[in-house]
């Protein structure tokens, strides 16, 4: 890692080379460690931004806005509004990129990215899940554009790449309406894919590491072709994204097509969809509102939790590589849920108690990726502490607690 990517410190960065700790000790000496990240990006992909460029995005209030939280009320007064400074690029250097389900969470960060990047960004989302909110400071500039549309319909535009991450990605949302899920996840990557063909544009899907199921082998690498129920309430998700991932492969095979795959593990961050039940942000606004925070079965499932900014990142050194096999991005500390609870109870509000209720079907009992690939393909590694993970989406959620 680039030194100047951190505060002065003596402990470096997230991503521990050294022989793997048991989690709990990881845990404590991640919560101690004082190196921070203070960049993100690469010069080399144009990417390279100071983290507090990207924090003004998502915890300053906008210009322009005013929230009268007493009255419930908020007031646009309509004045013009200042734009975060992007690149300034030649035409022909400047990329024309869909980004479907741009209006997520992850697909908004990705957003802020590629449009500080100086590219031109067109947003396509139904708003299932995603929300105007993540993506308002950019409504307006000249390099961006939002459109309205459901990925099971065809589209037609014109570009160079294409992310393709529209599906709602939490257990709740994908299981609201598990047939538009699958639906969502075949006929809207054979349309991106579609379009893709025609305009020979560079894809790159959102694939998951639920694709490995509740896993046998541990950590799971990117050859291992997964244990899942075909039938079970997670496979309108699991399975509509295994056949995300046969569709992309096939295109790329049959019609020759410049294919990317990222299987994304859990990851956490700001603009989290606060009802959306996904473990970091549960805990958090249950603890922020003093509430139990809720385990559901013993705690000693494990996750790998990825901060937005280290996955972002990924994504496009994955875009600009020549990696044409899936890819695992996520960070690969384990913790259980349990030891999750106690650290966000800790930080937050240590007069909450921690309950446990019954387990959830098919909870995969262990997740932690096998990042190997990406290391020598991307050159990508997590740069992000936990807890330093932590601790922005606990002050990004803190600044919301007034509208929860
Ligand atoms: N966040 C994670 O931990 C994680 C882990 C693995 C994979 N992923 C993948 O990353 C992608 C983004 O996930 P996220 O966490 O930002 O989820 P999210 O639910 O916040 O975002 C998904 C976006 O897609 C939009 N969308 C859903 N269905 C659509 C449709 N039919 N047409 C158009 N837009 C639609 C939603 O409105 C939303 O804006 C998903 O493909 C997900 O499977 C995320």
């Amino acid at each position: 890692m680039d030194s100047a990517e951190l505060e002065a410190s003596s402990h470096g960065g997230a991503s521990r080379e050294q022989a793997p700790l048991s989690p709990r000790t990881a845990l404590s000496q991640d919560a101690t460690k004082k190196g921070r990240v203070v960049y993100v990006g690469h010069d080399k992909f144009g990417t390279r931004v100071p983290l507090d460029e990207l924090r003004k995005l998502y915890l300053n209030e906008l210009p322009g806005r005013v929230t009268d939280h007493e009255r419930r009320t908020i007031t646009y007064d309509g004045s013009l509004k200042k734009y975060p400074p992007v690149r300034l690029l030649r035409n022909c250097d400047r990329k024309r990129i869909l980004v479907t389900g741009g209006a997520g969470f992850v697909g908004s960060h990705l957003v802020d990215r590629l449009m500080i990047m100086g590219n031109e960004v067109v947003v396509l989302d139904n708003f299932f899940t995603g929300r105007k909110n993540n993506i308002e400071h950019w409504l307006g500039h000249p390099n961006f554009e939002l459109v309205r549309h459901d990925v099971v319909d065809p589209f037609m535009i014109e570009v160079d790449e294409i992310y393709h991450l529209a599906c709602p990605a939490s257990p709740p949302h994908y299981q609201y309406n598990p047939i538009k899920t699958v639906k969502t996840s075949v006929m809207g990557t054979i349309n991106m894919l579609g379009l893709a063909k025609r305009t020979k544009a560079k894809f790159l899907l959102t694939s998951t590491s639920e694709i490995y199921g509740d896993p046998k082998e541990h950590p799971q690498k990117e050859t291992y072709w997964g244990h899942v129920n075909p039938i079970g309430p997670r496979a309108c998700y699991d399975e509509g994204k295994r056949v995300a991932e046969t569709l992309t492969f096939a295109y790329a095979k049959q019609e020759k097509l410049d294919v990317r795959v990222a299987r994304i593990f859990n990851t956490f961050g700001p603009r989290m969809n606060e009802n959306d039940g996904r473990v970091v942000s549960n805990f958090i606004i249950q603890a922020l509102r003093g509430e139990d925070l809720t385990v559901y079965g013993e705690g000693d499932q494990t996750r790998s939790f990825q901060y937005i900014h280290d996955l972002v990142d990924g994504l496009i050194q994955l875009m600009h590589s020549k990696a044409h096999e899936p890819v695992n991005l996520g960070n690969p500390d384990e913790y259980t849920i349990m030891e999750f609870a106690e650290i966000i109870r800790d930080t937050v509000n240590k007069e909450v108690r921690i309950v446990n209720l019954p387990s959830t079907t098919d909870d995969p009992q262990r997740r932690r990726p096998d990042i190997t690939r990406a290391k020598t393909f991307l050159d990508w590694s997590p740069k992000f502490s936990v807890m330093q993970g932590i601790e922005e989406t606990v002050e990004y959620f803190s600044k919301l607690a007034n509208d929860l």
